[in-house]
């Protein structure tokens, strides 16, 4: 949808690009949106960082901000832009200044101050403002590709599976029956967790996490509902208690 669009946005854009900012933003009503209602956006013909906007109708440009460039579709940061290593700019001009403030090279990013060491633990920037996050149980962070990576891809870095996990996987097919079924990822159960239970790749433990709604029984090792695993009684509890907060807080 994106592209055959451009194609409208772009021929009656050129006219505009040779005038600075305010009076591109001044020239815009030229430029009609090809859609009335709802929001589209289309990036801009020349630059990558900007790109147009239609609210109902309504034309505007926009720039992202510090560290995001524009591609279009799903899993923006920040409206509408992705982080600029997500982006391919292809013909567009790229521009990245970093504006790097304590923390944070670019107002906008994920960073690691532990570069080259195994750590479940990033900095996500915003509006330059740097906030620890943590990676989900029994992942490590991957600054090469901005992401939370099984440990057991991240031995370059130091990490060991079974250090990040607390678990040491079984060499060979495991003597129980219900851990072996999975052979070749043989699963266990992690003590006190029906949430999350062990799953072995290649020897080594990865933590799978059975997701919002679902819980692991342990006879089965696989995910179940809730209510077909009488002795998960810590989520049943929660899960009651987080339903009756979500109907308290439509009723308030
Ligand atoms: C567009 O118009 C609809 C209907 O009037 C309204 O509900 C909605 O909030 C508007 N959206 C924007 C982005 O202005």
């Amino acid at each position: 949808m994106t592209s055959t669009l451009t194609a409208v946005v772009t021929t009656t854009a050129c006219l505009v690009l040779h005038l600075t900012a305010a009076e591109q933003v001044a020239s815009l009503p030229q430029v009609e949106c090809p859609e009335k209602e709802g929001v589209q956006t289309y990036p801009h013909p020349e630059l990558c960082d900007q790109f147009y906007l239609c609210s109902n109708g309504t034309l505007t440009l926009e720039r992202c901000q510090n560290g995001l460039l524009f591609k279009g579709g799903h899993g923006a940061t920040h409206h509408h832009c992705h982080y600029h290593w997500d982006v391919d700019c292809g013909n567009r001009a790229l521009e990245l200044i970093p504006l790097s403030s304590d923390g944070c090279e670019f107002q906008f990013g994920l960073y690691t101050d532990t570069a080259g060491a195994c750590s479940g633990k990033y900095t996500r920037c915003e509006f330059g403002r740097a906030q620890l996050v943590e990676c989900p149980p029994g992942l490590a962070f991957d600054v090469t590709i901005h992401r939370c990576q099984w440990p057991d891809q991240l031995e370059h870095i130091g990490c060991t599976a079974e250090q990040v996990t607390g678990f040491k996987c079984p060499s060979g097919i495991p003597s129980d029956p219900v851990s072996a079924r999975f052979w070749p990822y043989p699963r266990f159960a992690i003590e006190g967790d029906c949430e999350k239970l062990i799953s072995c790749v290649n020897g080594h433990p990865r933590i799978v996490s059975c997701g919002e709604d679902l819980v692991v029984d342990d006879s089965t090792l696989t995910c179940e509902e809730p209510e077909l695993v009488p002795n998960c009684h810590y989520v049943q509890q929660r899960r009651r208690r987080s339903v009756r907060e979500r109907r308290s807080d439509r009723t308030n």
